[in-house]
C-alpha cells in the first residue's frame, strides 16, 4: 500500500516536475528573448559631440567600422597607415571623418597622432577607442621559424595598442569613454606556430590588466 502511494507520488511528482521544467524553460527563453531586444533597442544618445578613434582604417574592419560609425553620425577619426588609404576612405565618407596619419610601430607616429586627435577632440575628450590595427604575421610550425618572423606582429599587434592605449587615456577619461580591444580567438587558442598567437594573447591580458 505504501509502496503504491509512494509509487503514485513519486509518477505524478515527475510529470508535474518535467512539465514544469518546460514552462521554466520557456519563461527563460522569453526572458532571454526580452533582454536581448531591449539591449539592442538601446542607443548612444547625442553622437554628433562623440569622438571615436580607429587604428587601422585604410582596409578591412577599421575601415568598414569608420564607414559605419561615420554614417552613424559620430565624429570618426581613423588612424590611416597609407596616404592612399586614408585618401580612399575620404572619398567614401561625410566630411566631418577625419583621417590621422598612423604607423602604430613608431613612438613619434603615435605621438604626432595623439597631438593631431587632442587638436580635434579639444574639451570633450575621446569617447571611443578601437584599437584595430593588427597583422598575421606568418603563422606555421615554430621549428619554421626565426625570431624576426616574432617581433612584426608582437609590435604591431600588442606593443602598438598598448602605447596608443597610455597616451590616449587621459582624452578617454576626459569624456569617460570606453576602449574597444580588437583580439581575436586566436588570442584563447594557439592553433599553431607564429608571433600572432603571443600577440593577442597578450592582448587579452592588457585588456584585463586595466579593469
Ligand atoms: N580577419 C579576421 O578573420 C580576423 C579574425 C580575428 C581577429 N582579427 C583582427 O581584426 C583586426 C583587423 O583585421 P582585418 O582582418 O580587418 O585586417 P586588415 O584588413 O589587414 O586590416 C588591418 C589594418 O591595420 C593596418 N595596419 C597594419 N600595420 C599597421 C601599422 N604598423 N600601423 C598602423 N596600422 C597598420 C592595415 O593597413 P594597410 O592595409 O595599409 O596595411 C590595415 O588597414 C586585426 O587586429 C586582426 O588581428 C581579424
Ligand atoms: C611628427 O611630426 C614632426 C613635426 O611636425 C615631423 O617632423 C615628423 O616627421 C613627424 N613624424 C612622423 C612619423 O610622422
Ligand atoms: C581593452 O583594454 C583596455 C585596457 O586594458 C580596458 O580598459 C578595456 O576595458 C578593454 N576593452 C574591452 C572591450 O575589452
Ligand atoms: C576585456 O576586458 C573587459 C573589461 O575590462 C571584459 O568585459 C572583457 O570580457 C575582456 N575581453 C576579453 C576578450 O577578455
Amino acid at each position: 500500500m505504501l509502496y503504491l502511494v509512494l509509487q503514485q507520488r513519486f509518477f505524478s511528482f515527475s510529470s508535474f516536475t518535467r512539465r514544469d521544467m518546460f514552462g521554466y524553460f520557456l519563461g527563460f527563453l522569453l526572458i532571454w528573448f526580452l533582454c536581448w531586444w531591449i539591449r539592442d533597442k538601446l542607443k548612444v544618445g547625442k553622437v554628433s559631440d562623440k569622438n571615436v578613434f580607429i587604428t587601422g582604417c585604410d582596409t578591412g574592419f577599421g575601415n568598414l567600422a569608420a564607414k559605419v560609425l561615420d554614417r552613424g553620425g559620430f565624429r570618426v577619426l581613423a588612424g590611416c597607415l597609407t596616404e592612399e588609404g586614408a585618401q580612399n576612405l575620404k572619398e567614401e565618407t561625410s566630411s566631418r571623418l577625419k583621417t590621422i596619419p598612423l604607423d602604430i610601430t613608431k613612438s613619434d607616429s603615435i605621438e604626432n597622432a595623439t597631438d593631431l586627435i587632442k587638436l580635434e577632440v579639444g574639451n570633450r575628450g575621446l569617447w571611443g577607442l578601437i584599437n584595430n590595427a593588427g597583422i598575421p604575421g606568418i603563422l606555421c610550425p615554430t621549428d619554421w621559424l626565426q625570431i624576426e618572423h616574432f617581433r612584426r606582429p608582437i609590435e604591431v599587434n600588442l606593443l602598438g595598442p598598448i602605447e596608443m592605449t597610455l597616451k590616449l587615456l587621459p582624452l578617454i577619461k576626459k569624456a569617460r569613454g570606453r576602449i574597444v580591444n580588437v583580439s581575436s580567438v586566436l588570442g584563447r587558442l594557439a592553433l599553431t606556430g607564429g608571433g600572432y598567437f603571443p600577440s593577442k594573447f597578450g592582448m587579452e591580458a592588457f585588456n584585463d590588466s586595466l579593469r
